[in-house]
């Protein structure tokens, strides 16, 4: 199945179960989607819905207890590939603080390709393109403990774009940032997704965030409950308050207009889409 990486796909969960107990619930349970190439993926859930553990059955930090995972073709339950397939899929986390190792942000960079054996020369272009690409250049000789949490989100994320992944995984990386760096580490992830094509996954419980995506999955308990556009998911107020999701406040305002009578279109997450929308619902004239 790895032969051909031109038509394989970045990932591809075929009925995917992880237990962390073998006598207790599943933590993931029979899940399968793929993520198509150049896709920007939002994972959405509940607390304990069992985002993280899918990460990292993601790139084989945890093998699947049934099913399997296919990171570019290749099955994570397959030792000899463990190298490929972490430098195929690359995860940033949740705390910026547990993954900087090193004293200047050039050198935590450089970490990965150190482990990885790329020679010297190779490595400088890789890094100066990678901070370059999450806007860092500037810091380069700068201590990582003197940034700020969404600047050190970036070099997590330098580190893993200098292995030249085809795909990112984020679990979170917002979750312990103020809105500002939520934003700028948000729209840095979306520029590389769009300018280099990488693939992305993005895990999130910010509604504002799975927006954003091409496409959002929601997990209940382990298991896939809804899979679409975003503009379909978050038109499912209901069903999304049931999984114990909040909607983005238009979409929810958009229900609500629906239901009083109004006859707006799907797809209203934005306070833009929705004066777009009331205007040609109220004044289709002007
Ligand atoms: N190391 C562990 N050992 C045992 N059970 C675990 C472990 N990690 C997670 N779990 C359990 O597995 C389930 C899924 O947890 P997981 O961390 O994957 O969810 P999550 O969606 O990432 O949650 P959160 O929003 O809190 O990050 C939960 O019931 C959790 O309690
Ligand atoms: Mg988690």
């Amino acid at each position: 199945m790895s032969e051909n990486t031109q038509t394989t796909h970045p990932l591809e969960l075929t009925d995917v179960s992880f237990g962390y107990d073998p006598q207790g619930p599943l933590a993931v349970n029979h899940v399968s989607f793929t993520i198509q190439k150049g896709s920007f993926v939002a994972i959405l859930g509940h607390n304990g819905s069992g985002k993280s553990t899918l990460a990292k059955l993601m790139n084989a930090l945890y093998l699947p207890t049934e099913g399997q995972v296919l990171v570019c073709g290749m099955d994570t339950t397959d030792d000899d590939l463990l190298w490929d397939i972490r430098k195929r899929a690359g995860m940033v986390f949740q705390n910026p603080d547990n993954q900087i190792v090193a004293t200047v942000v050039r050198e935590d960079v450089a970490f990965g390709l150190e482990n990885m054996g790329v020679p010297q020369p190779e490595m400088i272009p890789r890094i100066d393109a990678a901070l370059k690409a999450v806007r860092m250049t500037d810091h380069a000789a700068a201590a990582p403990h003197m940034l700020s949490g969404g600047q050190k989100q970036r070099v997590a994320v330098a580190g893993v774009l200098a292995m030249e992944p085809e795909v990112m995984i984020l679990d979170e990386v917002t979750a312990m940032l103020d809105p500002s760096g939520r934003a700028e580490v948000l729209s840095t992830v979306r520029k590389l997704n769009r300018d280099k094509g990488i693939t992305v996954v993005w895990i999130t419980h910010f509604m504002e965030e799975a927006a954003q995506a091409d496409r959002v999955v929601v997990l209940s308990k382990g298991a896939v409950a809804m899979d679409g556009p975003p503009g379909e998911i978050f038109s499912q107020v209901e069903e999304l308050q049931a999984l114990g999701l909040d909607v983005p406040p238009m979409a929810a305002l958009a229900g609500e207009l629906r239901r009083a009578g109004l006859l707006l279109p799907q797809g209203i997450l934005t306070v833009a889409d929705m004066v777009k929308e009331l205007k040609q619902t109220l004044c289709p004239s002007r």
